[in-house]
Formats: C-alpha cells, sequence, structure tokens
C-alpha cells in the first residue's frame, strides 16, 4: 500500500517525540497501520536548533501554514500550540485541502474544535486529537467506542500534569511550589505559557472537550468555570494530609437530567469546573502522583470507569499522535469513514457556568 505522508507542524518535545517513536516502532507502526506513516515535510520556528532528532530525511518548510496546500502530503500533524495563530492557520487549511488533520492542540480544540469539526464533517476529512486530553491515555477512544452503549452522567479527572507533578511533588518533599513548576517545564510537562497550567485553563480546556465527548454534548470551552492552584501552599498540603486527603486539581462534569427516555422535559443540564480539591485518601484519584492524568466515567451500565497514565511528556504524547494518525491509515485502507469527531446534538444539553468569584472562564 502506498505510506500515509505526513507534515508534521511544530518540533518541540511533541513533535520531536513523534520523530523518536516512528524512527525506534516503525515495523510496528507499518504493520498496525497496514502501510508507512512517512514524514515528508517538517516545521517549526528555527530551523537552527538542535532537537536532539534527525531531520536530515525530510523536507524543512519556512511557512508551516502552506504545509497543507502541498500535493504530496495526505495528512497534517499539529504540534505548535495556541489557540490561533499558526496552528489554527494550519488546521483550517488542512480541512480545506482535505487533508486528515491530528493535533494535541487542546487550546486550539476547546476554543475552535466545534468549527472544525463541522468543517472537516462536510469536507469528509478526518479530525483526530487523542493526545489533547491526559496526554498518553486512550480516554478519547474509550469513552466514544468502548463506552458508547452508556449514558454517562459524570465525568471527573486530574487532566493536568504540570499541576499533578506540582501537588504531589510538593506533598513528599515539602519544596517550595516555584522550584517544582520550574522542574515540570524542564521536563517538557508545562504549556510554553505555563499559566495556562497552574491556574487551571489546560485542565479546563480538556474537560470541555471530554465533556462534550462523554455527554454528547455541544463543546462549550465559555461554561467552563475554572480555578487553578497557584494560591496552594505547603503549609496547607501538610494540614491535608493532617486530615486524611490530599489536595489535587480536578475537573467534574455533571449531567442533570440525563435519564434516557426524557425527551419532552426540560433539556439536560451540564455544568462543568475545574477546582483545587481535597480529594479522601481512599478516593481512586488520591494515588495519582508526578504528571499521572486520570479520568473516572461513570456510565449507567458500564458502571464506573477509570482510565490512568501519563498525562504529559513527550512519549506519552506522542503515543496518543500516532495511535491516531494509525486510525487514519487504516481506515483510508479500509474504505471506512473515519467518523464524526464531535456528535453534536442541538439543544438537548444546555451548559450552564457557575459564575463564582475567581473565575477565569472564557480564556
Ligand atoms: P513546544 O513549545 O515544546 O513546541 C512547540 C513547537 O512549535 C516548537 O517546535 C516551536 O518552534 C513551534 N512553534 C511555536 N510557535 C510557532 C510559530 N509561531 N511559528 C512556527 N512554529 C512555532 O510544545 P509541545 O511540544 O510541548 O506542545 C505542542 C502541542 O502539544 C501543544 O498544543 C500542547 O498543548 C500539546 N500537548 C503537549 C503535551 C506535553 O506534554 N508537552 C502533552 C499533550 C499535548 P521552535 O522549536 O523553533 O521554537
Ligand atoms: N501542560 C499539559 C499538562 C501538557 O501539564 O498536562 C499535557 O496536556
Amino acid at each position: 500500500a502506498e505510506p500515509l505522508r505526513i507534515a508534521l507542524a511544530g518540533l518541540g518535545t511533541v513533535g520531536a517525540g513523534v520523530i523518536r517513536l516512528l524512527a525506534s516502532n516503525d515495523a510496528l507502526v507499518t504493520a498496525r497501520a497496514g502501510r508507512e506513516i512517512r514524514i515528508i515535510a517538517v516545521s517549526a520556528r528555527d530551523r537552527s536548533r538542535d532537537r536532539g532528532v534527525d531531520l536530515s530525511p525530510f523536507e524543512w518548510c519556512d511557512d508551516m501554514t502552506a504545509m497543507a496546500c502541498r500535493d504530496d502530503i495526505d495528512a497534517v500533524v499539529e504540534l505548535v500550540g495556541g489557540a490561533d495563530g499558526p496552528a489554527l492557520t494550519l488546521a483550517r487549511n488542512a480541512i480545506r485541502e482535505g487533508k486528515a488533520l491530528v493535533t494535541a492542540n487542546k487550546a486550539m480544540i476547546a476554543h475552535h474544535g466545534l468549527a472544525l469539526a463541522q468543517a472537516a464533517e462536510a469536507a469528509g476529512v478526518p479530525l483526530r486529537f487523542e493526545a489533547a486530553v491526559a496526554g498518553g491515555v486512550p480516554v478519547i477512544k474509550a469513552l466514544r467506542e468502548g463506552a458508547a452503549a452508556n449514558a454517562i452522567v459524570r465525568v471527573q479527572g486530574i487532566l493536568n500534569g504540570t499541576c499533578n507533578y506540582i501537588l504531589s511533588t510538593m506533598e513528599d518533599t515539602g519544596r517550595d511550589f516555584g522550584d517544582v513548576l520550574a522542574e515540570a517545564q524542564a521536563l517538557g510537562y508545562a504549556e510554553a505559557d505555563p499559566t495556562f497550567d497552574i491556574e487551571g485553563i489546560d485542565a479546563a480546556h480538556k474537560l470541555a472537550i471530554l465533556s462534550a465527548i462523554a455527554f454528547g454534548a455541544r463543546l462549550d470551552f465559555a461554561s467552563v468555570s475554572a480555578e487553578g492552584i497557584a494560591r496552594v501552599r505547603a503549609a496547607d498540603i501538610a494540614r491535608a494530609a493532617d486530615l486524611g486527603f490530599v489536595i489535587r486539581l480536578v475537573g467534574t462534569a455533571d449531567v442533570e437530567n440525563a435519564e434516557p427516555g426524557n425527551a419532552g422535559s426540560s433539556p439536560a443540564r451540564m455544568l462543568q469546573r475545574v477546582r483545587p480539591c481535597l480529594v479522601a485518601r481512599d478516593h481512586p484519584l488520591a494515588h495519582v502522583d508526578g504528571p499521572t492524568n486520570a479520568v473516572v466515567a461513570e456510565g449507567n451500565f458500564s458502571g464506573r470507569l477509570l482510565f490512568q497514565g501519563a498525562g504529559a511528556g513527550d512519549g506519552p504524547t506522542a503515543s496518543a499522535v500516532v495511535a491516531d494518525l494509525i486510525d487514519i491509515a487504516r481506515a483510508a485502507a479500509d474504505g471506512r469513514d473515519a467518523g464524526p469527531p464531535f456528535s453534536i446534538p442541538a439543544d438537548r444539553l444546555v451548559p450552564m457556568a457557575p459564575s463564582e468569584p475567581g473565575d477565569r472562564r472564557g480564556r
């Protein structure tokens, strides 16, 4: 079979991880995809920067947004970041040009995912973003496919690896917040602007995406309420421990009035919030340490489902990106439709925006 030909935009933590994974697991990936996944062109800001990977087999493109327009490309992988700017232009170009799009960019999906999904559906173009939520944990696929027979009424999780690394390291070592944040940045966990992590915005992006998938709801980032961990002190963590709790940044989305068969009654309501929470030591989320993420989903027939694993870092995130590429390569080889990225119900689910002091909605 012909290779799936890739344009790779962004060669930072995740982009370099994708190059390393494809080089290392070459035969395995080809066997599972049914064809080779071949990077043709790459782009980033600074051509001279040493990224610890061999870029010589690939063509360098100065204008990343134009990569989608090349005839020798089948799929675009966007690993640049930012809700708008070149990432969004590239994504729109890819869909317009009929190229499959894979992205790890939760900010872009949270803000523009619905419009991108509608454009992708109209164009018959696959759009995948497994890496955008919980890094290497394949929770999007699990909720969309594995739990598809369930009405899910609650989804909750630790969705930011940087915050979890900071909180659990402070808990274990008593070290200072700023010191541990610098370490999380050096390890490649944090966003380019780490205030997105510590103010809860990144977790809010992910919660909005997760809710849309879990509940079949309209993606609506503006209705997520978020508060971060910047005001958590070592003394708070120690006091919580004395009382039998740990502090974790938790995102929770609930649906009220969502029983199957309530058609005709008032629409279901969805409440989404991200908060530092006291988590009792016997709760599954209390033992999630380091850059680990965990998602708990309550299905009406499956019961409680727990998904857990590395939520940030080059290897785990590259794993999710390449899984999306394998899915696209396989669907195309089988002549299958890759399926819609979101289900988009018109008015059955109404996102509610709690308004509380300190909320950071709509960023
Ligand atoms: P990095 O900051 O490490 O890399 C970003 C890359 O994009 C760099 O190669 C940079 O170029 C390039 N870039 C940034 N801005 C521009 C621009 N204006 N024009 C051209 N190139 C640009 O980010 P990550 O690899 O960590 O993250 C990439 C995406 O993946 C983001 O959306 C992030 O949220 C998401 N993500 C990250 C995870 C992680 O653990 N790091 C986990 C899950 C998702 P240069 O190198 O030349 O500066
Ligand atoms: N900055 C993000 C985090 C990267 O720490 O979780 C993974 O999405």
